[in-house]
């Protein structure tokens, strides 16, 4: 877990440049306008090296803020996911807020982002995914911010096939 008030300490000590990192809180991380809002207050025009996000963990809300915020990144800037493992490991807290099971984890974001590296080459560089965090790499090929959909962009049923004459689809959790 990223340590607000770690950061915000060593912002306060002058350790970080407070012109580089801006924490903003209170803000609801699906709230898209609001991101752009901060977005644009904070860095312009400017492509950013790093987005961390270590807010809900749920699939909706993080999709949200990556949709908005992935196309900011520049060339070889990086996404990172944290926690993303709580629905799968006995070890992490479940919600206590009882929206747990109903909420989709965001383990389904993480294979959309995977299967979108073959589906559409070039938009997601890679996939680097490690047990507390996954970590994903801005790809060369352009994204307009105001249509991007990594759901879109993702092949979650695999690739059409013929059987009998009649296409088919995988789907990846079918047996
Ligand atoms: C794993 S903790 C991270 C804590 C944070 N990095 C810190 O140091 O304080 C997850 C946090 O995400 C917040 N959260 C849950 N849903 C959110 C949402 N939709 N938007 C923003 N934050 C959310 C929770 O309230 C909780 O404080």
């Amino acid at each position: 877990m990223l340590h607000w008030t770690k950061i915000d300490r060593q912002i306060t000590a002058g350790a970080l440049d407070a012109g580089v990192i801006q924490l903003h809180g209170g803000i609801d991380q699906a709230d898209r306008s609001e991101l752009a809002r901060i977005y644009a207050e904070g860095f312009g025009d400017t492509e950013i090296d790093l987005v961390i996000d270590d807010c809900s963990h749920f699939y909706a809300p993080t999709l949200a803020s990556f949709n908005e915020l992935f196309p900011r990144l520049r060339t070889g800037g990086l996404y990172v996911i944290e926690d993303w493992r709580w629905a799968h490991h006995d070890l992490d807290a479940l919600p206590t807020d009882g929206s747990e099971p109903e909420r989709m984890p965001v383990t389904r974001l993480l294979l959309e982002a995977l299967t979108s590296i073959a589906a559409t080459p070039g938009v997601i560089e890679s996939i680097a995914v490690e047990s507390d965090k996954a970590l994903i790499v801005r790809g060369e090929a352009p994204i307009d911010p105001t249509t991007f959909d990594v759901t879109a962009l993702s092949e979650p049923e695999g690739r059409t096939y013929m059987r009998s004459g009649k296409a088919q689809r995988r789907g990846l959790f079918r047996r």
